[in-house]
């Protein structure tokens, strides 16, 4: 039998990944401070945003996931926030375009501060430091005063998510999103490059269509569809003690949800079946999401989709599935198999990420655009010879500049990733790359919708 769920029922578990506070009094207050901070999300939206991945889970949707890696308290600045978010929203009309149907956006936004890291300590110049692990444990800078976890950062952290997470919904709502300006998103460097060029005539053909409707009578005034959008934010739950702090009972539905984020997610590192993260995530009524790695088989899978989803409504689970360019055609087909014969509901998204990182020859940690694009084109191929559904994809991106991943269209090379190299952890596509990878999604979403029509007509 399964035992009695609490907010706290981690504690004692076997937990990987956590910092070792030692003031445990200060963090005793900063959790007690936190309780009785006002919740960042609303039960009812988590509730949306799971119909919404249901959706997702039936086909009849896409999920577009994407944001940092880590944020950070030094990069913490409101054009950074809506060159994200913009980036997010233009992906989101190619998506929506390309594949004729909804697409449900999540950013990994206002919340994803902390990390699990490969090692627990790092070595330079003979010297040993802790790991960093994310702005909400403990600084960057190579030194012992910053690597010390400070409970006071959760506080500042909460404090930014807050902050971000305003300005969030006002860009969804408050007219930044209105479809009328999809031009307007096409700021700045990435105007000017070969994706931008690709845009700027899907935001002609979009605003034809718009004229049109408005002649029909449809505008931002009768439909607030045009005028407006939904935004979701998702974070790795990591640091459990944050994440309990945020946990609240929702009075319309006396259920526990976690007010932190609208969805949550463990990570590969952190995903133990016996384990403190599977714990949490197993009680709280927010969508939640795996992440899959190659050392994940499918009886692993099963049983993880026991303790996460277990009566199996649709949209309560997604499968984030990082295996690498070079593996997921080989270790996807076996877990779909298992999830289809068990008859198990959940959303299949790729994280093209994660497992396709590489040191370069300059000593920069990064990522061939190549290889993200061959791993989702893997992973469609893979969903459509099994008959299922490819639903998401889950992305480090950010809206600047930056020279993180290798190749795209402006063809970064290894010699110029020092040139703008800002992330705190992994290597982020850039806005130009993003849209260069969400043209390819839209292509593999026609090929499906072409698919499923072949399908249909032939049964
Ligand atoms: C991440 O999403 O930043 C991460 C650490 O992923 P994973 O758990 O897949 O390694
Ligand atoms: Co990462």
């Amino acid at each position: 039998m399964t035992k009695t769920w609490t907010p706290d029922s981690w504690r004692g578990l076997p937990i990987l990944q956590q910092p070792d506070y030692t003031d445990r009094d200060c963090l005793a207050e900063v959790e007690t401070r936190l309780k009785r901070s006002p919740p960042l999300v609303f039960a009812g939206e988590a509730r949306s945003l799971q119909a919404k991945l249901a959706d997702v889970a039936e086909g009849r949707a896409f999920l577009l996931q994407g944001g940092d890696c880590a944020e950070s308290f030094a990069e913490f600045h409101p054009d950074n926030i809506r060159n994200t978010f913009r980036v997010i929203l233009q992906m989101a009309v190619v998506l929506t375009y390309g594949a004729n149907q909804p697409v449900v956006k999540v950013g990994r936004l206002a919340g994803q501060f902390a990390k699990p890291r490969s090692a627990d300590t790092e070595v330079k110049d003979g010297k040993e430091l802790p790991s960093y692990r994310g702005d909400m444990i403990n600084g960057m800078d190579f030194s012992s005063e910053a690597r010390v976890p400070d409970p006071g950062r959760l506080i500042q952290a909460y404090a930014q998510s807050a902050a971000t997470l305003n300005l969030l919904r006002a860009f969804a709502q408050g007219g930044y999103a209105d479809l009328r300006e999809v031009h307007r998103w096409n700021l700045g460097f990435v105007d000017r490059s070969p994706q931008g060029e690709r845009y700027r005539d899907l935001a002609n053909r979009i605003g034809e269509a718009l004229d049109f409707m408005a002649a029909c009578g449809i505008t931002g005034e009768t439909a607030p569809q045009v005028r407006a959008t939904s935004f979701y934010t998702s974070h790795e739950a990591l640091l459990l003690g944050y994440e309990q702090a945020l946990t609240r009972i929702d009075s319309t539905s006396d259920d526990w949800y976690n007010c932190s984020a609208h969805m949550l997610w463990v990570g590969d590192r952190t995903r133990q079946l016996d384990g403190a993260h599977v714990e949490f995530l197993r009680g709280i009524q927010n969508p939640v999401g795996v992440k899959l790695g190659p050392t994940v088989d499918a009886d692993e899978l099963i049983r993880l989709i026991d303790l996460l989803n277990p009566k199996n409504r649709a949209g309560r689970l997604t499968a984030i599935v990082r295996m690498g360019a070079d593996k997921v055609a080989t270790l996807l087909p076996p877990l779909i198999r298992a999830v289809q014969r068990e008859g198990r509901q959940i959303v299949w998204a790729c994280d093209p990420m994660h497992a396709n990182t590489i040191k370069s020859s300059t000593g920069y940690k990064t990522r061939p655009f190549d290889r993200i694009l061959r791993e989702v084109r893997q992973f469609f191929d893979v969903h459509r010879s099994e008959g299922t559904y490819a639903g998401g994809v889950h992305c480090e991106l950010t809206g600047q500049d930056v020279t993180e991943c290798t190749g795209g269209a402006q063809v970064i090379s290894e010699q110029s990733l020092a040139a703008r190299y800002h992330t705190h952890c992994d290597p982020r596509l850039n806005a130009s790359q993003s849209l260069e990878l969400a043209f390819l999604i839209a292509e593999e979403l026609k090929k499906e919708r072409l698919e499923a029509a072949r399908v249909a007509a032939a049964s």
